[in-house]
Formats: C-alpha cells, structure tokens, sequence
C-alpha cells in the first residue's frame, strides 16, 4: 500500500443533535445501517473538537493509534472504538500510518451528555482530511454513521433528516439538511436529572429491543408517518405540530424498549417530574415539548422567547441537577488545517 512519510493534521469540530424522530433498531449492525429513518436539531457549542493527525510518530507504544481525550489517554473501549474507525479511514483513503487523535467535549462532562453523534462526525471530518480525502458531505455523512448512526446528522447544521436507505453497502443511509440552523428562532432546553453514564448503550439497547420487545414492529411501522409530519412542521415552522410529533416518536421509542425481554428504563423520578412540568407549562399557555434520548435526561423544545421561563421551570422541578438552554448550530466544520 502507497504511504506517505505523513500527513498534515486537521482539527474539525462538530454539534451534537438531539433527534426530534429518533432512530431506535438497525437494518445492519455491521454497517450501522438504520431500520427506519430519523429527523434531529444539530446544536451549537455543545459537541467535541477533534484534531488527527497521520505520522510514523503518532503510535503509542503499543504501536497503535494514540487517543487521547480531555488530554488524558482515553479508556480503552474508547480508543479501542477511534481506532477501528480510523481502519475505515486509513482504508478509503489507502494508507497505512498511525493516528494521534486529540479530543475534547466542548460541553461539561459532568452533565452526562456526552454523545458519540457530535464525537464521531467530528473524527469523520478530522480524520479524512488527515489522510487527504475531501469527501462530500454525503459520504462524510455515510462514514461518520459506521461510527453511531447519530453521528451521520451531525455533519449537517440545523434541521436534519436521516433515510434508512435501501442498498445493502448503505450508501443512501445518509442524512440531509432540511432547514438551516438559522431559519427558525428555536431553542432546546435541557433538564439534567442524573450524573454518569446512562444504564445501557444504545446499541446494545436496540438489539435488545429489536429481538425481544413485541412491539418493534409497530415502533418502524410508525416512523415513516412520523417523518412526513416532522419534515412538514419544519417547512411550516409549526412548533405545535412538530413538538407533538417530536413528543410521541420519544414516548413510542421508550414504550417498544420498555416492552423488551428483560425490560429496559431510561428514566427516573426526576424524569417523569420534569414530563410534569412540560404539560404544566402548556397547560398555562407556553409551547413546549419533551424529548428523551437513551438516558433520564428531558429535553425541551420551545420558542427562543419562552427558553428563560422554560428552563426556569425545569431548573425548579424535583431532582433536575442542572438546567442548559441550548441554540440550532451548523454542521461539522474544520477549523485548522496544517
Ligand atoms: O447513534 P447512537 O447509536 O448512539 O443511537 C442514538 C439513539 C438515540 O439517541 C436514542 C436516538 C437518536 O435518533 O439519536
């Protein structure tokens, strides 16, 4: 294989998103190939920064890429995940040299959010720039989804929308933008509610769910609806229409993997509290809407000009930790190149 003695290093940063139509089951887990599509927010100054580089030098001494997070050497599992991404690079891109890969959360760890959506398009971006690739936004996309399929939306800013796709290679599981991130005055509140990792892993949460809850079926059968709706409240601008949707694809989501053989609970009591919240705020006029991910945390879309009163409530609601109001942002970008 053809090795240059090295490559210039990239540092690109990306978003993380929240999905307003989530993606809960895989078609393929070896491409990370998604059963049904999704629709997300990507968010600004709430992600990873991420800087790779291709050396000789860039081994550690176990002769392996170096990954170093937060400025520490990252945990196994974490390192052992990078690398076998940047196996994918080194072959797209035809090169056999380590990495140095350096990243950081551009969000407090300590709020439990981290997400491996705004990590892995983050390194998709570093890292085929790393090696000399300068891949359309489509295949960036493709790339970013082998490593979490969430990750494939936050190559794009603002609204977004991921297709299940049909090709066994996945090359049309790609996402899309829909609207930009500066096309509607929205904001997502989110409610801390626990700290430290979440009970299970998303994958190994929509395994589960996909071979034992009865109602798999049903949750995919509803997605594509779903998805017509969310996409036609964002062209609209419709929060109403677009937080109902957003409300019931997350309830449907918990639902079909709570039904899982042995059951799986993201949620705890300040979780249900701050859901109390959210219908009391509408009950007294103010539009806002829930969200829940694979974890107890609640997240909340409303106008820019109710985001102080929301999160007010949400800060003074039983057992929520912390409270964090967050704007839409652009997609995956590079921000030094040498
Ligand atoms: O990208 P993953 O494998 O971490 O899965 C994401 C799953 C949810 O966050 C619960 C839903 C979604 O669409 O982001």
């Amino acid at each position: 294989m053809p090795s240059p003695p090295a490559q210039k290093p990239a540092t690109a940063v990306a978003g993380t998103n929240i999905a307003l139509v989530k993606y809960w089951g895989k078609r393929d887990a070896a491409l990370n190939l998604p059963a049904a599509g999704s629709l997300s927010l990507t968010l600004a100054d709430f992600g990873s920064e991420t800087t790779v580089s291709f050396a000789p030098a860039a081994a550690g001494a176990d002769g392996r890429d170096r990954v170093l997070f937060g400025g520490e050497p990252a945990e196994p599992r974490f390192a052992a995940r990078a690398q076998r991404f940047l196996d994918l690079v080194r072959d797209l891109a035809r090169i056999d040299l380590p990495a140095e890969v350096v990243t950081r959360n551009t969000v407090p760890t300590a709020a439990g959010l981290a997400s491996s959506a705004a990590g892995f398009a983050a390194l998709a971006l570093a890292a085929s720039r790393a090696a000399g690739l300068d891949l359309p936004p489509t295949e960036l996309s493709a790339l970013a989804r082998r490593g979490s399929g969430s990750a494939a939306r936050s190559i794009f800013g603002g609204f977004v929308e991921m297709s299940a796709g049909t090709r066994a290679d996945g090359s049309d599981a790609v996402a899309q933008q829909i609207a930009d991130e500066k096309s509607w005055n929205i904001r997502l509140c989110v409610a801390i509610t626990a700290a430290g990792e979440k009970a299970i892993g998303s994958t190994a949460a929509m395994d589960a769910t996909a071979r034992t809850s009865p109602y798999y079926p049903a949750w995919l059968a509803s997605v594509p609806a779903d998805l017509d709706e969310a996409r036609a409240a964002v062209r609209q601008r419709d929060l109403d229409r677009l937080g109902t949707v957003a409300e019931r694809s997350a309830t449907r989501m918990h639902a079909c993997a709570l039904a899982a053989d042995p059951h799986i609970l993201y949620w705890n009591p300040a979780t249900l509290a701050a859901l109390a919240t959210v219908r009391e705020l509408r009950a007294r006029g103010t539009e806002a809407y829930f969200t829940i991910d694979a974890g107890p945390h609640v997240k909340v879309l409303c106008a820019k000009t109710d985001a102080t009163a929301v999160s007010a409530a949400l800060a003074a609601t039983p057992g929520v930790m912390q409270t964090l109001v967050l704007a839409p942002g652009p997609g995956a970008r590079i921000v030094s190149e040498d």
